[in-house]
């Protein structure tokens, strides 16, 4: 189906978009990628850019996978939200616009997750906040978050979904195998609040 092909095409574009990077360039004059955890996410965002820029970095990383899991519906194409959706999360981590050297996919997971399952959405972001809080670390966060969203997608027997969720926690705790290294050493990046944050 050549619509298939068009959707995984525009999904890989849209998440390529290296949104960290170009609002640093454009408004702040600096590379992000330079500073902090050296990451191009949120998270890095927040920490070197600050909280104005961070929240529009979210909503764009969400939004790219947002839009690529909506294509399905604009294209009148039967083919699944999740899997077309995997195209941005891939251009997000793999992008064409960064050197193919790209973020490490929470956000745009997240927003593909919004249109697939909004309840998934909102348990992803609960599971999130609540181990921010416990933890002060947000890559704690995202990796307990993709792992428990990936335990509890079986009690409703999706298995695209529990498939699709257990290949991204592996690639996410891939992606973060710095954070962990530094989880490990006690060396990693907190947010100045919650019960792990020792002023
Ligand atoms: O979303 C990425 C987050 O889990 C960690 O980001 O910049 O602290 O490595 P960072």
């Amino acid at each position: 189906d050549l619509n298939i092909i068009w959707m995984l095409l525009i999904g890989y574009l849209l998440g390529s978009i290296p949104s960290g990077v170009w609002i640093g360039k454009i408004f702040f004059n600096k590379d992000i990628r330079n500073y902090g955890s050296g990451n191009m996410g949120t998270t890095n965002t927040f920490r070197v850019l600050g909280k104005k820029a961070g929240v529009v970095v979210l909503l764009i990383d969400m939004l790219k996978g947002s839009a690529t899991a909506l294509l399905p519906m604009l294209f009148q194409s039967n083919a699944n939200a999740l899997l077309i959706g995997l195209a941005a999360i891939f251009g997000h981590a793999f992008p064409i616009f960064a050197k193919f050297k790209g973020g490490k996919t929470v956000a745009t997971s997240v927003g593909v997750l919004l249109v697939y399952n909004w309840q998934f959405f909102l348990l992803a972001w609960a599971i999130f906040l609540i181990t921010i809080y416990l933890t002060s670390m947000v890559s704690v966060a995202s990796m307990i978050g993709f792992s428990l969203i990936t335990l509890s997608s079986l009690f409703y027997q999706d298995w695209i979904l529990t498939t699709v969720a257990f290949v991204l926690t592996i690639f996410v705790f891939v992606r973060h195998w710095g954070n962990i290294s530094r989880i490990r050493q006690g060396k990693e990046n907190m947010v100045p609040f919650g019960l792990g944050y020792r002023a």
